[in-house]
């Protein structure tokens, strides 16, 4: 694997999770690094792991549901170096709740962030990149973009959206010579199973008849993030991978476990699917009569 150290990396939502860890990790291999974030006020974590990678990053505001933000990062960039190769699409959050307990303001703000913010940063930067003929956009999906869990439809669709999205642009870019490409992690501990996490605000409503089910699955997903020791580290090092590699497969499961997950999901019939899903998680609980 050659290093092409000069290479600028724009990474969305740096602050915490994935985006800290691969910014950090291509700062030290001294890739150009532009670092992003919403909220500059949350800079201090990354730019101590950088320094103490021994790194150099260019940390810039950038909310990737505000476009006056994204302008402002797009200018700032052009007149610092006129171009970037590489656009790593990362920023996200999850909202947790059973469809009924969900309202249409909180589905649709899933897809704000989650798909549109994806759109409001490639359309805004690839006129940097297009006509360079060369670049790679890596989009950072997840297994919920390739399976589905109950409990979990706003996040699922915003992800299913986004991997419909990138098998769509991967063939329109590359007639640039741009790749498109998507990383589908399962689970990581992150902040996003922390602080981060974000529930309907019907969840926690004992009225509604999902209130059990929804207390059913908090506790296993609880369970399977605070026993996950899967090294976030993997995803920035996959990210360096897919940036040097000159054949990059579009998709790209970074753990074992997801990748069992998927061929299960593929292998068997759906009804049977959804059984073991069922059983798995709620094994036998029935929710109220009502
Ligand atoms: N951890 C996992 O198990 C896992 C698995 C599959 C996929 N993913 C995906 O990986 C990505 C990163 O998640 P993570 O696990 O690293 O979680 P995280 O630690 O919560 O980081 C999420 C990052 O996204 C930022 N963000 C949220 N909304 C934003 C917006 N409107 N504009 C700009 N930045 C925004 C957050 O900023 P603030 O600090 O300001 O909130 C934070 O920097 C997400 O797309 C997530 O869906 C994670």
């Amino acid at each position: 694997m050659s290093n092409d150290s000069s290479k600028i990396v724009l990474i969305t939502g740096c602050s915490s999770g994935f985006g800290l860890q691969i910014a950090s990790r291509l700062a030290a291999k001294k890739y150009r690094v532009i670092a992003t974030m919403r909220n500059l006020n949350k800079k201090a974590a990354l730019l101590e792991e950088v320094k103490n990678r021994g790194g150099e990053a260019d940390v810039l505001h950038l909310n990737v549901r505000d476009k006056d933000s994204i302008k402002d990062a797009f200018t700032e960039i052009g007149a610092k170096y006129g171009y970037i190769d590489v656009l790593v699409n990362n920023a996200g959050y999850g909202m947790g709740g059973f469809f009924e307990d969900l309202t249409d303001q909180e589905i649709r703000d899933q897809m704000e962030t989650n798909f549109f913010g994806v759109q409001n940063v490639i359309r805004a930067f690839l006129p940097m990149m297009r006509p360079r003929r060369r670049g790679k956009i890596i989009n950072i999906s997840s297994m919920s973009g390739l399976t589905a869990l109950p409990c979990s439809g706003a996040y699922n669709a915003s992800k299913w959206a986004l991997e419909g999205f990138s098998e769509s642009l991967h063939s329109e870019l590359k007639f640039f010579g741009i790749d498109v490409l998507l990383i589908e992690p399962g689970i990581y501990r992150t902040k996003i199973f922390y602080e981060n996490s974000q529930y309907a605000k019907n969840f926690y409503n004992e009225e509604s008849p999902y209130f059990q089910l929804s207390k059913q699955f908090e506790k296993k997903k609880r369970a399977l993030v605070d026993d996950c020791h899967k090294d976030v580290e993997d995803i920035a090092a996959l990210v360096e991978k897919l940036i040097e590699s000159v054949n990059p497969p579009f998709r790209n499961i970074p753990d074992i476990e997801s990748r069992i997950h998927y061929c299960v999901r593929k292998i068997l019939p759906f009804h049977l699917y959804s059984a073991l899903v069922r059983k798995a998680i709620f094994n036998g609980l029935r929710p109220p009569k009502h």
